[in-house]
């Protein structure tokens, strides 16, 4: 099959690729820029698992495809934060026990980044609405929505 050049901007990174018309940017993501802390559920849009953060929007990664995104900004979770300096959302997760397999988490992560960018004091109603399209089969959401909460207040903290 004919592969056509994409261009992206993946957690700061400019990237060009030669890809497949039919790949989704999930693939792109995971087999060929071996980011593979995006997650594949579902495949059809119903999970969340996959959610990146394309041009400032949480996106589920597995609908979109990939050259549909190119000149794009894309955020995954390789992006968020860093061993020694984890992002607000991801030292809240922890603190609130918001995982436990962790397979959610990613996507989770990245609703709630996308909300917090857009919407730096959501309300409980917000929060859960940003991460509807997320399913966790763990934790019974409680710890995600105060995780999310406490995260808003550490970043506004910040300054
Ligand atoms: S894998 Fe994309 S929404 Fe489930
Ligand atoms: S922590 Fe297991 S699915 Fe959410």
């Amino acid at each position: 099959m004919a592969k056509k050049k994409l261009r992206l901007t993946v957690n700061g990174h400019r990237i060009e690729k030669d890809v497949e018309e039919s790949m989704r940017l999930l693939d792109v993501l995971r087999e060929e820029l071996f980011l593979t802390g995006t997650k594949e559920g579902c495949g059809i849009g119903e999970c969340g698992a996959c959610t990146v953060v394309l041009d400032g929007k949480a996106v589920n990664s597995c609908m979109v495809l990939a050259l549909s995104a190119d000149g794009g900004i894309v955020e995954t979770v390789e992006g968020l934060g860093s061993r020694s300096k984890l992002h607000p959302v991801q030292e809240a997760f922890l603190d609130h026990h918001a995982l436990q397999c962790g397979f959610c988490t990613p996507g989770m992560l990245m609703s709630a980044k996308a909300l917090l960018d857009e919407n730096s004091n959501p309300s409980e109603e917000e929060i859960k609405e940003a991460i509807s399209g997320n399913l966790c089969r763990c934790t019974g959401y409680v710890q995600i929505v105060d995780a999310i909460k406490d995260a808003a207040g550490r970043r506004n903290n910040l300054g």
